[in-house]
């Protein structure tokens, strides 16, 4: 009978202590992600119309959890009315560079709670047919977001697609772009990688890198190759030039991004106008992974999709050091335009 009675006290004890132990995580949950937003400070800079300097950025980061469940499609319209939730189109677009690390990108300012991310690739401005949808199409694409907040969206076709600067420049001519760049041979090979698995998911051959950077009859970097021209920055940041001026562009350094992607996002931050709210605490080291992921609060974090950080192959060595030096001309030129020198090879 005592033996009974004492099992029957263990037991209790043991929910009890679990409770407290669950109750005690969420608190520290709660307090880790409030405490980052310290000073409660308005959203600064020229985004947004109406009474933006009155909206503490305190409140969107309470708010965050409820747009989640919006997000999913969840919202009543009710609900949209009531917490004066709307479908902005974007103030910033990250318009490329394809396998720059765009995605690692949008993530990581979505961390910011002024920011609200457009999740798929809208494709509006680089599809024809998307495009003759209208602008309103588009708009609806966009994810609920309060009016303080800015929306921002990313196509990575956009920045080589021959149609797309004249297309964003009648939305909004003030709009602000993002371009992230990895170093040009990485990237190609970065891209090469992509389309391979693609064949190989479909059972199918597909040529070696060498074969189609290299060009068989004249042994010159083969610029013929989309890999290879989507490398060339600095012809395609021209043809953007033609319509918005160098200071509506920031540079992100892809390279840095995946090593060491705070300072990155700081740089990302300040040019946007927001107040710096992302933190170390957001951003974790996860070894298994090789990369940074994100972190929420201490219950809610998560890495990027596997599909992010593929195995690059083996290439010749002689054709890097010849993609290299096809490159450097072109990066030389990249860096005098924009600014920013990235000491690539
Ligand atoms: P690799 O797969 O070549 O490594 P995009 O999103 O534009 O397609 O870019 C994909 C690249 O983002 C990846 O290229 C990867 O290196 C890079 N990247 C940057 N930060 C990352 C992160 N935190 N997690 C995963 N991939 C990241």
């Amino acid at each position: 009978m005592l033996f009974k009675q004492q099992v029957w006290l263990r037991q209790k004890l043991l929910v009890l202590g679990s409770l407290a132990v669950g109750s005690l995580l969420y608190l520290v949950a709660r307090v880790g992600s409030l405490d980052r937003l310290q000073p409660i400070c308005p959203i600064e800079g020229r985004f947004g119309a109406r009474g933006q300097a009155e909206f503490p950025l305190r409140a969107l980061q309470f708010k965050r959890g409820l747009l989640h469940e919006f997000r999913k499609g969840n919202a009543s319209k009710d609900q949209v009315r009531l917490h004066d939730l709307v479908q902005q189109l974007p103030k910033a677009i990250i318009i490329g560079v394809r396998k720059g690390g765009t995605r690692a990108l949008l993530e990581m300012l979505n961390l910011h709670p002024a920011v609200v991310k457009a999740s798929q690739e809208i494709h509006f401005f680089d599809n024809d047919e998307n495009y003759a949808k209208g602008i309103e199409w588009y708009r609806k694409k966009m994810p609920f977001s309060y009016p303080q907040q800015i929306t921002i969206e990313k196509s990575p076709a956009y920045f080589i697609t021959e149609e797309v600067p004249e297309r964003i420049y009648k939305m909004n001519s003030s709009i602000k772009l993002l371009i992230i760049v990895r170093e040009p041979t990485t990237r190609a090979i970065s891209d090469y990688t992509q389309v391979l698995e693609g064949k190989e998911r479909k059972n199918k051959t597909y040529y070696k890198f060498e074969k189609l950077a290299i060009d068989p009859n004249t042994c010159e970097v083969n610029t013929k190759y989309k890999a290879v021209r989507t490398s060339i920055y600095t012809k395609h940041l021209e043809r953007w030039l033609k319509y918005f001026p160098i200071e509506q562009f920031h540079i992100v350094d892809g390279d840095r991004l995946i090593t060491e992607p705070l300072p990155e996002l700081q740089l990302v931050e300040k040019f946007l106008n927001l107040p710096p709210r992302i933190s170390q605490y957001n951003l974790y080291f996860n070894a298994t992974r090789g990369f940074y992921c994100l972190r929420f609060n201490i219950i809610f974090n998560k890495c990027l999709a596997g599909s992010k950080g593929r195995i690059h192959p083996e290439v010749d060595p002689s054709v890097i050091t010849k993609l290299r030096k096809f490159f450097h001309p072109f990066n030389q030129k990249f860096y005098q335009i924009t600014g920013r020198t990235l000491n690539w090879p």
